[in-house]
């Protein structure tokens, strides 16, 4: 259906058939086509100056909700939302190391962190918009699927708002902080005898036949959320779009939210033009960048293998809101190896930065296109990244301890007898 008379504030409407619900509706996705939905807003009735001011004032204001980095652009995230679930998250910095330059071939990039969120990766920003909308839609339980931060969220604000959560992830290379963290909240924690493909197919058949509330980033709100990485980061940029934004890419939620956040900031007069999105996956797992390669004419599916577990994506779900953003941003879509984004990985952790293993890719990706001409040295670039680095204990203890021969800026412990001589020994070495 359409609405007929005036539109509420907010609404959703499926980006296949063009079909409108109400903003209450808790289907994921269209009912009549199956599609996407994505939530509409009404074009906010205040000037952009006056949208700017407010949203950096809140930040300056009352400690919670108010000032969080996802509630304090609420107008233009979810208007209606009245009692929030928000732990506060976002107000994540925007880094610079001249390391980090150097290693990129790039004049200035700059390295907005998404892991000093409360969990620890982004998706804090959609979660605490997907959490609140669960609860006027009266969800007995929130779930996801999750190749770990997903889960690791929910857990997070579901033991917040004290709605039960269910997180199910594959039985093999979830990272260990990220499982660590559901089992530590409280979450119903199920491992599946699959990957994560299998996982998020198995929690819509849930979603469909259980009734339980689904929080994967098929879920429009998380979008919405989602959109508000690059709202302040252009917030922190004066409002003068980058050149470039480059994202690790997976399951494509991301990558749509940041196409949405831009399309509508320039709709409404908060810029004046819009980045080029880069969306990096690893090299085997990057079905989206190959559908790229072949000018999106075939939505292409692999098997997924990489040490990124966190992109370990086969199928990725926002396939078409991702393709809209791509397009419409003329953005590029490339893959690294995993030697590649270990590499990339590595500098950013001896940069003093850190981060995990799949938020690396995007660096990984702009020496690339540095190194093919594509990005100039003089171009102003924001990488993000998307995880904390403490995420994945076990593949930095095998990086430094154990690989053999040692990988680039691999830092050996050195074990020694209880002797101040064996310390010197190591400092004149
Ligand atoms: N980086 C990290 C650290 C992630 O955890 C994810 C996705 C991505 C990048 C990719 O983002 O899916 O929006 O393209 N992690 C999901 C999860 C799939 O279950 O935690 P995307």
């Amino acid at each position: 259906m359409r609405f007929s008379t005036e539109r509420p504030p907010s609404w959703q409407a499926c980006i296949g058939c063009g079909n409108e619900v109400v903003e209450t509706d808790s289907h994921p996705r269209c009912t009549a086509c199956g599609g996407l939905l994505e939530i509409r807003h009404r074009p906010p009735n205040l000037m952009a100056a006056e949208l700017r001011q407010r949203f950096t004032e809140r930040r300056g204001g009352q400690p919670g909700a108010t000032s969080s980095g996802v509630w304090r652009f609420r107008e233009i995230v979810l208007p209606s939302a009245d009692v929030v679930v928000s732990h506060p998250e976002g107000n994540t910095p925007l880094l610079h190391r001249v390391a980090l330059d150097r290693w990129a071939g790039i004049d200035h990039v700059l390295l907005k962190h998404e892991g000093h969120n409360p969990t620890g990766s982004f998706k804090d920003r959609g979660m605490t918009v997907g959490v609140t909308q669960a609860q006027p839609t009266g969800a007995r339980a929130v779930a996801c699927a999750s190749t770990g931060n997903t889960s690791a969220s929910p857990a997070a604000y579901a033991a917040q708002a004290g709605l039960p959560a269910l997180v199910l992830v594959p039985v093999d290379g979830v990272a260990a902080g990220k499982l660590a963290q559901s089992l530590a909240y409280g979450a119903k924690t199920l491992l599946v005898r699959g990957d994560f493909d299998d996982c998020l197919r198995l929690v819509e058949q849930a979603s469909d036949q259980l009734g339980v509330y689904l929080l994967n980033s098929i879920n429009p709100f998380r979008i919405e959320g989602q959109k508000t990485i690059v709202l302040e980061m252009l917030e922190q940029l004066v409002w003068e779009p980058p050149d470039w934004i480059v994202l690790p890419a997976g399951n494509l939620g991301n990558t749509a939210a940041f196409g949405k956040a831009l399309r509508e900031a320039r709709d409404w007069g908060l810029i004046t033009r819009v980045s080029r999105l880069v969306a990096v996956q690893a090299a085997g797992a990057a079905p989206f960048a190959r559908s790229f390669a072949g000018g999106f004419t075939l939505r292409h599916r692999v098997k997924a293998e990489t040490v990124a577990s966190a992109i370990k994506i086969g199928d990725p779900a926002s396939y078409d809101r991702a393709v809209q953003a791509i397009t419409e941003t003329n953005g590029l879509v490339l893959s690294t190896s995993d030697a590649e984004l270990l590499e990339a990985k590595a500098a950013i952790d001896a940069s003093g930065i850190g981060c995990e293993p799949a938020s690396a890719v995007a660096l990984a990706g702009l020496r690339q296109l540095v190194r093919a001409g594509q990005v100039r040295p003089g171009d102003r670039v924001v990488t993000v990244l998307t995880g904390h680095i403490l995420k994945d204990p076990g593949l930095l203890l095998r990086y430094h301890q154990e690989m053999d021969p040692p990988p680039p800026g691999a830092n050996r412990p050195i074990e020694i007898d209880a002797d101040v001589r064996e310390i010197e020994r190591v400092l004149q070495r």
